[in-house]
């Protein structure tokens, strides 16, 4: 099996998309994920899978809650600003509406399909996604939802590819070099 073919089978299963926001402290973050899942019942329980590459990963690592905004069809602008900018060059939402919840989680005022969540697990192994687990504490939902998927989005370019690494690494690092 080649890794062609496991990414060609995972892509015909077309997720729906989201976008996962936090904050720590004034610094505030997010990304656009296809990676999510429901995982348990009884507790409720939500997953996130945040790629190492990003700034939202190292945010998430200093912060207890998150959002999980669930994107519907008319959403493309967001994905856009969400998966294809970084929060180490801009602060994406200087150019959204953003609601700060009590938490101290930003929150995408178009999106009200949303979970704000505690963060109870945090999975780092050799993949190259985290696994988050969030206890819902706080739900939204709107009118009318129409997903938007992954095949809406073949047009984005990710702000980080998947194998960008912050440079320098941690922050011994960064007082080694200087
Ligand atoms: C279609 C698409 C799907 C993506 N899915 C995920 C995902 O599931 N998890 C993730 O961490 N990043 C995912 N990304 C990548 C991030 O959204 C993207 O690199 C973003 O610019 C990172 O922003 P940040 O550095 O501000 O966190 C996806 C990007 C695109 C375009």
């Amino acid at each position: 099996m080649g890794a062609d073919d496991f990414n060609a089978l995972m892509s015909v299963l077309d997720p729906p998309m989201a976008i996962v926001t936090t904050a720590v402290g004034e610094e505030r973050a997010g990304c656009l994920i296809g990676f999510h899942a429901q995982n348990s019942i009884d507790p409720p329980r939500y997953c996130v899978w945040i790629s190492k590459a990003n700034h939202t990963h190292r945010a998430i690592l200093h912060s207890p809650h998150l959002a999980i905004h669930f994107l519907t069809s008319a959403d493309h602008d967001l994905a856009s600003l969400f998966g294809e900018l970084t929060g180490d060059q801009v602060d994406k939402f200087a150019l959204c509406d953003t609601t700060i919840h009590e938490t101290g989680v930003p929150l995408l005022d178009r999106c009200p399909f949303r979970i704000v969540g505690r963060r109870v697990t945090l999975l780092e192994d050799d993949s190259d996604h985290a696994c988050v687990m969030v206890e819902p504490i706080d739900l939204s939902t709107g009118e009318r939802f129409v997903a938007l998927h992954l095949s809406d989005l073949t047009d984005l370019v990710p702000g980080h590819p998947v194998h960008d690494r912050a440079a320098p690494p941690t922050v011994r690092a960064n007082a080694e070099e200087t």
